[in-house]
């Protein structure tokens, strides 16, 4: 059964509330952002359409929790970007943040190619299942432990597109 968690209004709200605090704090500079695979892509359809840096995207996908012979933790990157960051204005679009891994180790892999800065913009934030630390430097809206799908996220590659973000719940 799927429970509405946050309604469209509510993630559009949140959305235009990111974009706001981007802008304040960007001015008139450009913007590469760099949108994780795939369950950002709606959240970055959407959040750079309210924002007017002059701006670039950019898409990356990796595996976050591995095959039966990598422990969790380890990422693999399937897409790299295709732009250079280097001296760029980086912001890391991610949908969710759930234990902070895949963030932790992507952040230090672009760090690691001389952005200009580097923020994370993160539209849901599931502190409770933290395992390292990590911090979005944007954050949407924070849930409690339970599995979210919609706007983009998904329980077995499906649901994506659901307008509203829900909560998948046993059926008793
Ligand atoms: C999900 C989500 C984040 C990551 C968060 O991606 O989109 O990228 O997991 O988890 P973490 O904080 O515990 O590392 P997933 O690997 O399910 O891929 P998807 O975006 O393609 O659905």
């Amino acid at each position: 059964m799927l429970k509405p968690l946050f309604t469209k209004n509510e993630i559009g709200d949140a959305v235009k509330r990111l974009a706001s605090c981007i802008e304040n704090d960007f001015g008139d500079e450009e913007i590469l952002f760099v949108c994780l695979l795939k369950g950002s892509f709606i959240f970055l359809s959407d959040l750079i359409r309210c924002i007017r840096n002059p701006s670039t995207v950019d898409f990356m996908r990796v595996s976050s929790y591995g095959t039966a012979m990598k422990s969790k933790g380890e990422v693999t990157v399937t897409k790299d970007l295709e732009e250079s960051i280097e001296g760029k204005n980086v912001i890391i679009v991610e949908d969710i943040i759930d234990s902070g891994l895949t963030l932790k180790i992507i952040k230090k892999m672009l760090l690691e190619r001389g952005p200009k800065t580097l923020k994370i913009c993160a539209l849901l934030d599931k502190r409770a299942r933290r395992e390292v630390e990590m911090e979005g430097d944007y954050v949407g809206l924070t849930i409690d432990d339970g599995f979210v799908v919609g706007y983009g996220i998904d329980y077995a590659e499906h649901y994506r597109n659901l307008p509203d973000i829900c909560v998948i719940k046993k059926d008793k």
